[in-house]
């Protein structure tokens, strides 16, 4: 997830039972010209493995290029996002705006897939809008292109975040095409995703936003608020570790869901919104009950 899925959230994901992860999505532009914003987003550790580099665009040579530089990192797989439904993705020809265009999807998998020797995956919605779920059409394109497994979020690019993932399509998805399916869309705990898993038929499910202040939930274990407190630390720690002082900052946002549930976490909200340092972190801490 853009902004959240750093290597620093990825690592403790990992140490949390997830399966694999993936980087947020990447523009093929920025790589291929050495942006080093861009070039930052691609770095990864050991403990992320398996990983999937997201990469979007529109254009197929550049995807290609893209491609070739993301090879000689060594991922386990390249995943094409064409599923993003922010405006300025999809207002150049990217992200879910590829779905409309199944030549373009075409095009776009095939240079991919052809460019280099790692599996190449895709993230795609069911469709632009209600009145075109082309989901069929698209998982056809994708499987003729040589992508080796699709994750498929059941929600269209108009639905945005709102509405539910509809997961009888996904299921049905699974069910249609040999590529192995990756589920997402509205898991809220383990046991939830245990119960997708099963239901849908998918091969694996995808946890977004449910698991922002909630490692856990790759593990259904439920930690005691020593563990809250822990965890927090940690992450704020390798927050700084990877961006300095900024990554303070740039935590907040995971702070403020790790303490959602607890009984005066407004009151500690705001002192995490405005944490500093460290030690303004573990100051709100000590108010946490
Ligand atoms: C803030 C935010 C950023 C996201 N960024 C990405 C992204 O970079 N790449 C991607 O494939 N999906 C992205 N997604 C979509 C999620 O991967 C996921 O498909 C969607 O949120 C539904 O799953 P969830 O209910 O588990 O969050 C993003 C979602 C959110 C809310």
């Amino acid at each position: 997830m853009a902004g959240y899925t750093d290597s620093s959230f990825r690592q403790i994901c990992m140490s949390q039972g997830a399966g694999m992860t993936y980087t947020e999505l990447i523009s093929a532009e920025g790589i291929i010209r050495n942006n080093s914003k861009t070039t930052d987003l691609l770095k990864f550790t050991e403990s992320e493995r398996p990983i999937a580099i997201q990469i979007f665009g529109s254009d197929p040579a550049v995807m290609s290029k893209a491609a070739i530089i993301i090879e000689k990192l060594s991922p386990d797989a390249i995943d094409i996002n064409m599923g993003c439904c922010a405006p300025k993705i999809t207002g150049s020809g990217s992200g879910a705006a590829v779905l409309c265009d199944p030549v373009k999807m075409s095009k776009i998998a095939e240079s991919v897939v052809k460019s280099v020797n790692l599996p190449v995956s895709a993230k795609i919605r069911i469709g632009w809008d209600l009145n075109s779920k082309n989901y069929k059409t698209t998982v056809k394109i994708l499987e003729d292109s040589g992508i080796s497994h699709i994750a498929v979020h059941g929600r269209t690019n108009s639905q945005k975040y709102s509405g539910i993932s509809d997961w009888n399509i996904i299921s049905e998805i699974a069910g249609l095409t040999p590529m192995p399916v990756i589920g997402s869309g509205d898991i809220e705990s383990y046991d939830d995703a245990c119960d997708k898993l099963k239901q849908s038929g998918c091969k694996a499910v995808m946890i977004g936003r449910n698991a922002v202040g909630n490692p856990w939930i790759f593990s259904g274990k439920t930690p005691d608020i020593k563990g809250i407190k822990n965890m927090i630390l940690k992450h704020v720690t390798m927050m700084m570790e990877s961006y300095g002082n900024y990554g303070v900052i740039l935590s907040r946002k995971h702070l403020v869901k790790y303490i959602h549930d607890f009984r005066n976490s407004s009151s500690v909200r705001q002192l995490m919104v405005h944490a500093e340092t460290i030690d303004d972190v573990n100051q709100a801490l000590t108010h946490l009950m």
